[in-house]
């Protein structure tokens, strides 16, 4: 039995679709208002719970031998990316898991301050190396399928919103190829107490995304380009009123301002462990475009 956490979100339920593919028997942790529907309707027996609530996590956790952590923070770092994480590692520990997937992000190792996500992150990383279980630790960049609704934005507008800098660079993973490694993850020898920095193919600069968009729309883009101050300025006023937003928003900064990409060889690196070509952004968008 796997257990799924963020099994609602836009890695998690890749992840459940793919496992029900080989009709591997999945536990997806949901949230009751979530829409989970479609995990059912595939085989998944849902657990419905909160993982802000230890008791919900030790329920979820019975009788699992593979644990995949995809949550989400919903603004709370500490509470999700941080405590449920730690809180999910030690019944994992308890029950004697047989191997730990833990989605953490580019960068965890780079000593963001000010980015409580990546804080957390790293934290986590940390507690699970020091377990004594078997883990694989993924260190995705940016998801391929965030830039779903922004193009369909651009196919009605041609308007694309780029904040910071264009020249910034990044290596966008497609989500559905981080579900596959996660998933491959527990039964792939050389991904065992690793941890994998992962990124799609091509190291494109944030600029690049529009043409992208261009290309497979036939269409001149719109860049909309404010600079990183204006950015700050509206989460200094966001964090006069609310700390925690302001702090929060501290995370999405750090992503505007650094760039997130693998090197060359860390790409090879990830595609000769799981014996597959990663997908490029162009080939994602269009697949799930239609275009
Ligand atoms: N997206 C990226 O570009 C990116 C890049 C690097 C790393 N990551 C990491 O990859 C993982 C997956 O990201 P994603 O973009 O697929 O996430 P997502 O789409 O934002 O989904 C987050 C998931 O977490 C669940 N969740 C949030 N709070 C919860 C709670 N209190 N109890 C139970 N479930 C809760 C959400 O459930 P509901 O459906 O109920 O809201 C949802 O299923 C995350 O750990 C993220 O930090 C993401």
């Amino acid at each position: 039995m796997f257990l799924i956490t963020g099994a609602t979100g836009g890695l998690g339920r890749r992840i459940v679709r793919l496992l029900r593919e080989q009709e591997m028997p999945v536990r997806a942790f949901v949230r009751l208002m979530s829409r989970y529907a479609e995990l059912e309707h595939r085989g998944a027996e849902i657990f419905i719970g909160d993982l802000q609530q230890e008791k919900d996590i030790k329920k979820a956790c019975q009788g699992i031998q593979y644990m995949i952590g995809a949550h989400g923070s919903d603004g709370n770092a500490a509470a999700l990316d941080y405590r449920a994480n730690i809180e999910l590692i030690d019944r994992a520990k308890d029950i004697g898991v047989k191997h730990f997937v833990f989605i953490s992000v580019l960068g965890a190792d780079r000593g963001y301050e000010n980015a409580p996500t990546f804080k957390a992150k790293r934290e986590v990383e940390k507690y699970l190396q020091a377990s004594g279980l078997n883990y694989t630790i993924l260190r995705p960049s940016g998801f391929s399928s965030n830039l779903l609704p922004l193009a369909e934005q651009f196919r009605q507008t041609g308007i694309y919103l780029l904040v910071g800098d264009p020249k910034n660079r990044t290596s966008i993973i497609s989500t559905d190829d981080l579900a596959r490694i996660a998933v491959n993850s527990v039964s792939t020898p050389a991904a065992r107490n690793q941890i994998l920095p992962v990124g799609g193919p091509d190291i494109l600069k944030r600029e690049d995304i529009p043409h992208i968009f261009g290309r497979i729309f036939n269409r001149e883009p719109i860049v909309i380009n404010p600079p990183l101050l204006l950015f700050d300025a509206v989460r200094g006023a966001f964090g006069l009123f609310n700390p925690n937003t302001g702090k929060s928003l501290g995370t999405l900064r750090t992503l505007l301002a650094n760039e997130f990409f693998c090197t060359t060889h860390e790409i090879a690196n990830v595609e000769s462990i799981f014996n597959l070509k990663l997908e490029s952004l162009e080939s994602f968008l269009r697949r799930y475009l239609g275009v």
